[in-house]
């Protein structure tokens, strides 16, 4: 593509951004999922808070502060505020999926569904996570820490900081979710304590460490996120990590060990690593962290958004970093293909897909979020690795979106092992894909943004 070209395809992508900014009360709070008026709308008319995540970062980049700062305040008036003890509302410090504008007579009011609404009643677990994500954002695009300090606003970082850490079943350091709480919101066999949510955890508490104002009424909350992040990193980074030395150690591994001293402290029978895929897969010196663990499970797929967000966040060494993306240089036909990229590697099939997904027809193998190939991870990816000092790959990934992206009309999603086909029911004008495509290029032309959204 010649610089002219890439120049138009830019200017129209950032104007149909904008036609897909939604108004409340005169004021713009947010963008429509899609503007696809082709495809039944289901909730795709709505504002989906992690849908937005994107473009929140290039409206801030881009000098359009009002409306990040309209979409954390009124996500923020939607979170819930009351302590439950019946199952009727959802529960505290939650916030929604997404919301609409109703109108009635002459008034507006905000819809949220926070889950109760959504295809398989799934919970938006990510949706407070991501909000503290683009709060911190904002209060380093804009310097205003003033408005991270209000007490509405340190309130609904308490609540959400509450809701993570309180009363709980488990023990491990993780977050315990139910399946489809994030991105892949349908039945995938995530969950438990998903790779994706446990990245997001860890931004959130990092953020949340910065913005919470040190004084007595905060004091406490503090002191538990200083105490999580410590082990929480160290969970992921030794439990989670996959190599093929690792490979070896679980392939050897005994099991029914009690106790302290137990090496496979998560009684994995290795009958149920694909280890024998797995050691012909894995590159020299590759590496990645697995998708899920918990008892007597690991989930050896690849889940690209969360790998890209704990690269982000640090919550993988530097090391391990590196590594992740020299597995994805080494196995890029797999994981960036005709698109990037890979939401997860490899998909669920035969039996497994008849298991795990309740044999959901839209994520047959290598279809949506079973395999499927989304731009919108193109802007993580590209962020990671100018991260990991790996512009040259965000570069060719950038390369290979820039030349379908326009033409197939900003699609949702790819089908295909290798990622060629645009997705079966994928919607046209996704506004993520639009933004996450703005924001790569603006990421690679001027990486000090990336502080905005990493952690040393
Ligand atoms: C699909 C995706 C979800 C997204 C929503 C709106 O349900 O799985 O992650 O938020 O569409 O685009």
């Amino acid at each position: 593509m010649t610089a002219k070209q890439s120049y138009v395809v830019a200017a129209e992508a950032w104007q149909a951004l904008e036609s897909s900014i939604i108004y409340y009360r005169g004021r713009p709070i947010g963008t429509l999922a899609a503007c696809d008026y082709s495809s039944p709308s289901l909730n795709y008319d709505q504002c989906f808070v992690r849908d937005f995540v994107p473009a929140a970062l290039i409206f801030l980049i881009r000098g359009r502060t009002e409306i990040v700062q309209n979409f954390l305040l009124e996500t923020l008036r939607l979170q819930i505020k009351e302590k439950q003890l019946d199952f009727l509302e959802p529960g505290r410090g939650l916030m929604p999926a997404s919301f609409k504008v109703l109108h009635q007579g002459d008034e507006e009011f905000l819809k949220a569904d926070f889950g109760d609404h959504a295809i398989g009643r799934v919970t938006p677990v990510d949706s407070c996570l991501w909000w503290m994500f683009v709060l911190r954002a904002y209060v380093s695009a804009t310097g205003e820490s003033s408005f991270a300090h209000s007490p509405e606003m340190q309130k609904g970082i308490r609540l959400i900081i509450e809701l993570c850490l309180s009363a709980r079943f488990d023990m491990y350091p993780t977050l315990l979710v139910p399946d489809g709480a994030c991105m892949i919101d349908r039945r995938m066999g995530i969950n438990g304590h998903p790779l994706e949510i446990q990245a997001l955890f860890h931004t959130t508490l990092r953020c949340a460490k910065e913005l919470l104002l040190d004084n007595q009424e905060n004091i406490k909350i503090i002191q538990a996120i200083n105490n999580r992040i410590p082990p929480l990193t160290s969970h992921i980074r030794h439990n989670y990590w996959l190599d093929p030395e690792k490979l070896n150690v679980i392939y050897r591994y005994g099991s029914e060990e009690y106790g302290e001293d137990a090496l496979n402290q998560f009684n994995i029978y290795s009958e149920s690593i694909p280890y024998a895929e797995l050691s012909e897969w894995f590159p020299e010196e590759g590496g990645y962290l697995a998708g899920n663990l918990g008892p007597s499970h690991l989930d050896c797929r690849f889940f690209a958004l969360g790998n890209m967000m704990a690269i982000l966040s640090s919550l993988v060494m530097r090391q391990q970093g590196q590594i992740i993306m020299h597995t994805i240089e080494q196995k890029w036909t797999d994981l960036i293909g005709w698109m990037p990229m890979k939401i997860c590697f490899p998909a669920l099939k035969n039996r497994d897909w008849e298991i795990l997904t309740g044999c959901d027809p839209k994520n047959r193998p290598w279809s949506y979020h079973n395999g499927g190939n989304w731009p919108v991870l193109l802007c993580f990816f590209v962020a990671a690795a100018v991260k990991m000092d790996r512009s040259d790959l965000a570069r060719q990934a950038i390369a290979i979106a820039a030349k379908r992206l326009h033409k197939d009309e900003w699609a949702e999603y790819y089908d295909g092992k290798n990622g060629r086909l645009v997705g079966k029911e994928a919607r046209k004008f996704q506004n993520w894909t639009i933004s996450s495509f703005l924001l790569a290029q603006e990421l690679i032309d001027q990486p000090k943004y990336i502080d905005w959204i990493s952690h040393d």
